[in-house]
């Protein structure tokens, strides 16, 4: 049995007053979490900041991206995964569709540093997902097993074992529109059966969240289907309330 999972991604949002705000009531609601694994991950700015100020075991500590370097060096602006360690961070996410798009991350760089990360002892939260031409160019499914191939070439399927998979539709993030609970499915057990032929057994446990405007109305349906094992939340995840219920749509 897999167990849910649901992280939020508060991207480039926040102050200390505003996280203030949002951790004290994820501290308050804590509590009713169940059934669930959570985590927040804040600009890497206010991790620190984040991780002290949360009170509760329930809720950990992720980061948005970190560099290819595992350790230290002549990268300016950059941050390790030694230094997010150091901070506490138990997951990092790569391969966002903003840094691929904004940034322009190869999937060879967010292998190489899902590579870093798990040599370093954090879960890296792996995003995958197609633009909206892609899906309606009929590549979806190529596109996304490109994405995943690049990964597997560096790091092996033995090493899902340690991944989280997050499934982006690029179409579905932060604009409102979701890909229904039937749309996101076909995609996750489209993962998972890629996976499965390389390991059955790694393929069964791999926890694959949903991601792309999920919302406390929307979110039980989605995590009920069999393959969507939980959530990765932007815009939703900067509310306590909603972040809360959506993570307890995936719980028990
Ligand atoms: P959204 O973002 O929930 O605001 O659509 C999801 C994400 O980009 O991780």
């Amino acid at each position: 049995m897999r167990k849910p999972f649901v992280a939020g991604n508060w991207k480039m949002h926040g102050s200390k007053a505003s996280i203030l705000n949002l951790v004290t009531g994820l501290n308050s609601m804590a509590g009713e979490l169940d059934g669930v694994d959570v985590a927040v991950c804040p600009p890497s700015l206010y991790i620190d900041f984040t991780k002290r100020t949360l009170s509760t075991p329930a809720i950990v500590i992720g980061a948005q991206n970190m560099a290819e370097e595992p350790y230290q060096g002549a990268f300016t602006g950059e941050g390790s995964a030694v230094m997010l360690k150091d901070l506490g961070c138990d997951y990092v996410i790569l391969g966002h569709s903003e840094r691929r798009a904004i940034y322009g991350e190869t999937d060879s760089e967010i292998a190489n540093k899902v590579q870093v990360a798990l040599k370093s002892g954090i879960t890296p939260i792996l995003c995958v997902g197609e633009t909206l031409d892609e899906r309606e160019s009929g590549v979806m499914e190529s596109v996304i097993s490109a994405q995943l191939d690049a990964v597997l070439d560096v790091v092996g399927i033995a090493a899902f074992n340690f991944v989280v998979i997050a499934y982006e539709p690029v179409w579905a993030i932060g604009t409102g529109v979701t890909a229904s609970p039937a749309q996101a499915q076909e995609v996750h057990a489209f993962i998972r059966g890629k996976l499965a032929k390389l390991d059955a057994s790694v393929a069964e446990k791999v926890v694959i969240q949903y991601g792309g405007s999920v919302k406390p109305g929307n979110a039980k349906e989605l995590f009920g289907q069999p393959d969507i094992d939980g959530g990765l939340i932007g815009g939703a995840s900067l509310d306590a309330d909603d972040f809360i219920a959506i993570c307890k749509a995936a719980g028990v």
